[in-house]
């Protein structure tokens, strides 16, 4: 890991960086944390989320256009960061299920505050998100705009779009959820008749345009994304009553020293060029971009062994506890919380050494990060990888039963 220049590391800010030789989040000293809860643990700042909805806030502001802001809690449904949230009154929730429904709910969001669109939906399923009066629905495919029809016929509808193309981080295919290859998300162009006759069928007034066509794309990408919304804008010129769009979510965030960090008002100026004078309010659901730079994976160090010219530090958690660096090439950075020695000096490039960061799932592809430069790091340490506050906890999975971790929320 490098230095840069300025005497910075690329993830560093001033709410988590080194004092001294420890590693502080928000204030706290993230091995001291380590010690009394126990790891694997995920620390999460609620002031560094509220920043990140307050940065996104603040750049849709200035374009002057109707917006509203919701959380994807896909991204980290932890009950304390909700129901800060919920406090903040910055932000509604965009669920996916049913059972994310009634866990918004319990955590004291009204139904009208939460945007449901989900994918390959059940009558069952309908049935609990229905009865949450005043909830905004998009349906993604003509069989729920009929299933909802046949039992609220009359009732205000969004449709999601898939305009056949997508952005999402660098080159990553499943991070774009739209694009050459036929995606199961949306209404194409060629099915709209169809999902318009549909809903006509019903007497459904349909109000709303959504679209979500990938994770993680970056000011570089913003031509892209221009582009898509000016195709969903044509394609639902023949919708009469439309009065929003949802412009889903995908913001992305820095991931390594090579990604440049989101430039929130050229992304709202594409929007203001998409938008301005046009009488239609805009709705936008990021995940990431809000939960994932506020938390930190905490992790001991249980081995630490050359076998031939690798050396291996195997950590207590592995992609059991954050599958995106292992299936979605998106890295968490390990850090050592506590450093043996000056900061210069452990960071000088001949002190530091070459690791290969593995996880305790019996799988080949569980390992963190291969030859990477790093302090020296011994049995016992506590390592924090960054960028684990969206989809890690909540894509855990108890394989080889090492599902069990704490999470805490710092105010
Ligand atoms: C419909 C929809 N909206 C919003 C999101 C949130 O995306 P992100 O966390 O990349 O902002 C997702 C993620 O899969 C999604 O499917």
């Amino acid at each position: 890991m490098e230095i840069s220049p300025s005497g910075s590391f690329w993830w560093e800010r001033e709410d988590l960086s080194y004092h001294g030789n420890s590693l502080f989040l928000a204030g706290r000293d993230l091995e001291q944390i380590a010690q009394e809860l126990g790891t694997p643990l995920f620390v999460y700042s609620a002031q560094r989320v509220r920043q990140n909805i307050t940065r996104i806030r603040t750049a849709l502001d200035k374009t002057g256009i109707p917006f509203s802001l919701f959380y994807a809690m896909k991204a980290n449904r932890f009950t304390p960061l909700l129901t800060f949230l919920k406090s903040t009154g910055l932000c509604g929730i965009d669920a996916c299920s049913p059972e994310e429904v009634l866990h918004a709910r319990s955590c004291g969001f009204d139904a009208n505050e939460i945007s449901y669109t989900a994918c390959s939906v059940s009558p069952a399923d309908l049935a609990v998100v229905l009865r949450q009066k005043g909830i905004l629905i998009n349906c993604d495919s003509i069989s729920m705009i009929r299933k909802i029809g046949e039992v609220c016929p009359g009732m205000e509808i969004g449709i999601r779009l898939n305009p056949s193309m997508g952005v999402g981080y660098g080159s990553v295919s499943v991070l774009r959820y739209s694009g050459d290859k036929t995606s199961k998300f949306g209404i194409y162009a060629e099915q709209l008749d169809e999902a318009l006759s549909t809903a006509r069928k019903y007497n459904l007034s349909v109000v709303r345009i959504h679209f979500h066509t990938g994770c993680g794309y970056l000011s570089s990408q913003l031509d892209a994304w221009n582009k898509i919304i000016g195709t969903c804008l044509d394609m639902a010129k023949g919708i009469d009553k439309l009065r929003e769009v949802n412009l889903g979510g995908g913001l992305g965030l820095p991931h390594t020293s090579l990604d440049k960090p989101m430039d929130l008002d050229a992304w709202a100026a594409v929007i203001a060029s998409n938008f301005s004078g046009r009488g239609l309010a805009v709705q936008v659901e990021p995940g990431d971009y809000i939960a994932k730079d506020g938390g930190v994976l905490l992790l001991t160090v249980n081995t630490v062994e050359t076998k031939k010219n690798t050396t291996f530090a195997g950590v207590n958690g592995g992609f059991n506890l954050a599958v995106e660096p292992f299936y979605y090439s998106l890295p968490c950075e390990p850090l050592v919380c506590t450093l043996r020695g000056d900061i210069a000096d452990v960071f000088a490039a001949d002190a530091q050494k070459s690791y290969s960061i593995c996880g305790n799932i019996n799988e080949a592809l569980d390992v963190w990060m291969e030859n990477k430069s790093m302090p020296e790091i011994r049995e016992g340490d506590t390592l924090a990888m960054i960028n684990a506050g969206g989809y890690a906890s909540a894509m855990s999975s108890n394989h080889c039963m090492r599902g069990v971790f704490r999470e805490c929320l710092l105010p």
